[in-house]
């Protein structure tokens, strides 16, 4: 029974969350005709460094987000000794041993957030036992997580008990509890165990590969927030920029967005309308001052200035320290400004949109003050806020030990795709990773033999965007792990674009002569990365 596409039915579940009415339940406790789950006793050690303080068992039945299907949902809160943390977590087990598909599956988090219910069904609905955790950063279900106000227990003070579990051990506790529970339930161990995430569920999915290779056999870790203490301030740069100089309005970014694309194509030797080799493409932004465009917020013409071109400019380039010095990768040339350059007309004038998490981890993690004027950050501010964000958390959130030595040993796989047009997370951010375990662990091809990084043109932030989206990333890591089927190349599509992407760094080269949207058109050839 191979699971198909858990990974793009998450990406849709993530996408139409807005729209949709999670499942509805039918719970019953006391059931005579299915072995008894409301019973289960989870047997949990000293050594595993945590306390229980509760559980809460219920049998759930035709859950029907996804499909009707029936679990046992087992939540457990616990606590670390001297940390004084509340840690939800939640482990969902398939009812039946025959529904079970014998494995398990640990789920991440995203942005200031560790973990989501909604990653469940999808899992579960195929015969998995899956579970994610809240990692304390709720404070017992009173805070919104997103915004961050977890990072401090007063203002000006850590919560360092916090961060350790977001930035790791939560993940793991709550792979040690649902192995523990699944064993206590089905009277066996899970046959294969898997974590999957995106984002800051990448990141949490390499931090398991660098520091836990025994928890998983498979780790499916997109668009991963590896080098959170650069990212994160590093997101906030555009913000500063133009509270610094001027917020162009979005149609300037659009209409610069279209520029760039349209120039930057071609670069890889194919116009196929996407961006596939963005560090080959410089756009000099000066290029389009005078323009004049036709705005709609607000419904003018704009004539496009020489500050908007810097804006532009200085999202590209990254951050950097007010002597000019690099801090972090800017935006790649074709993805969107809306993420970490997004503005507003109101009220009559254009304003700045910081991205939320970039925002909230300035003023929590680096200022460590609810009340603190992020809008108002000067060069010399963010220059600052950018080394005490890389000093203060590198050591527990940097994620990028370059020795997966132990986890190839066990044979361990761990499979990335991350897209070119990321609004949010840089890809150079992964492949100055890979690069770097290239070096320490003997070369592209030693390093291919257990992980495997998908650069795909066009695709946004964990999917989306204009280009072919990876249709089935979990098909390939469990073919991987469990019928030892290399990945040689991940298929991705949109309704009339395909692509068979190459595992880094390894390019897509076209024939020359093929129809440009078919995969078949293009074949993978070594390359250096530089291109990427
Ligand atoms: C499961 O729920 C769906 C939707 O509420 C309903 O149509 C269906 O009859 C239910 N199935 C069972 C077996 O209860
Ligand atoms: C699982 O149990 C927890 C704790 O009682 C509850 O909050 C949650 O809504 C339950 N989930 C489902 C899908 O029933
Ligand atoms: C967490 O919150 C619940 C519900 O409000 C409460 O009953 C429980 O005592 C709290 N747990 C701790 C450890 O504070
Ligand atoms: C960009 O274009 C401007 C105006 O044409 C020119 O002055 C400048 O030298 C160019 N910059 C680069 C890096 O080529
Ligand atoms: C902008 O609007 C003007 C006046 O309505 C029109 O003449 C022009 O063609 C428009 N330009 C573009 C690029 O749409
Ligand atoms: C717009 O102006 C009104 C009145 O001065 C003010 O109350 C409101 O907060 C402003 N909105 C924004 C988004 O600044
Ligand atoms: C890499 O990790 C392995 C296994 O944990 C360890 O034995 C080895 O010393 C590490 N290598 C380096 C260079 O740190
Ligand atoms: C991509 O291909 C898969 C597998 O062939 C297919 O199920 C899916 O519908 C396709 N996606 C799109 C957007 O066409």
């Amino acid at each position: 029974m191979t699971p198909r596409r858990a990974s793009s039915f998450q990406r849709w579940l993530l996408a139409a969350l807005p729209f949709l009415t999670l499942g509805q339940a039918h719970v019953n406790s006391t059931p005579s005709h299915l072995p008894s789950c409301a019973n289960l006793k989870i047997p949990t050690s000293s050594g595993d460094g945590f306390r229980i303080i509760s559980t809460k068992i219920a049998e759930v039945y035709n859950y029907t987000s996804v499909a009707g299907f029936d679990f046992c949902n087992i939540s457990v809160t616990l606590t670390h000794p001297g940390a004084n943390d509340v840690v939800y977590t939640e482990l969902w087990l398939p009812l039946t041993k025959q529904k079970w598909n014998g494995r398990f599956v640990a789920t991440g988090g995203g942005g200031l957030v560790a973990g989501f219910e909604y990653s469940l069904p999808p899992f579960v609905q195929q015969g998995y036992a899956s579970a994610y955790t809240d990692a304390g950063v709720t404070l017992n279900n009173t805070i919104d997580p997103s915004t961050g106000a977890w990072a401090i227990t007063s203002p000006g003070h850590l919560n360092h008990a916090l961060i350790e579990n977001f930035a790791y051990r939560s993940i793991h506790d709550m792979t040690v509890l649902s192995k523990a529970a699944i064993r206590a339930f089905y009277g066996c161990a899970p046959v294969y165990s898997y974590y999957s995430g995106c984002s800051t569920g990448g990141r949490m999915g390499y931090f398991a590969a660098q520091h836990y290779p025994n928890d998983f056999d498979g780790i499916l870790a997109n668009s991963p927030a590896i080098n959170t203490p650069q990212v994160s301030p590093a997101d906030f740069w555009p913000s500063v920029v133009m509270a610094n100089t001027v917020a162009p309005p979005q149609c300037i970014f659009d209409t610069y967005l279209e520029a760039i694309t349209a120039f930057c194509d071609g670069v890889d030797g194919v116009v196929d309308g996407l961006v596939s080799e963005p560090a080959l493409c410089h756009f000099n932004t000066s290029n389009l001052v005078g323009q004049t465009v036709n705005c709609s917020s607000p419904a003018t013409q704009i004539l496009i200035t020489a500050q908007h071109a810097e804006v532009i400019a200085k999202t590209l380039q990254g951050a950097t320290s007010t002597t000019g010095e690099f801090l972090w990768y800017g935006l790649a040339p074709g993805a969107p400004f809306t993420g970490l350059a997004n503005t507003v007309y109101t009220n009559g004038s254009v304003v700045p949109v910081p991205f939320s998490a970039a925002q909230n981890w300035i003023a929590y993690f680096v200022d460590q003050n609810p009340n603190a004027d992020t809008a108002t950050l000067t060069f010399d501010g963010f220059d600052t806020a950018f080394s005490r964000s890389v000093e203060l958390f590198t050591g527990v959130l940097g994620t990028d030990n370059p020795n997966l030595t132990a986890y190839k040993h066990k044979g361990g796989k761990l499979l990335t795709f991350h897209g070119l047009a990321d609004p949010l997370i840089t890809h150079w951010g992964t492949t100055r990773y890979h690069e770097r375990l290239q070096h320490s662990m003997g070369g592209a091809a030693a390093v291919n033999e257990f992980y495997r990084l998908f650069l795909a043109p066009g695709v946004g932030h964990c999917g989306g965007g204009t280009g072919p989206n990876p249709a089935d990333a979990w098909g390939a890591l469990t073919n991987w792990v469990e019928h030892g089927i290399v990945p040689e190349t991940l298929f991705a599509n949109t309704t009339t674009v395909t692509r068979d992407l190459c595992p880094y760094p390894a390019k897509l080269q076209y024939n020359g002569k093929g129809y440009v949207n078919r995969a078949s058109s293009f074949t993978c050839v070594p390359s250096d990365g530089s291109g990427y």
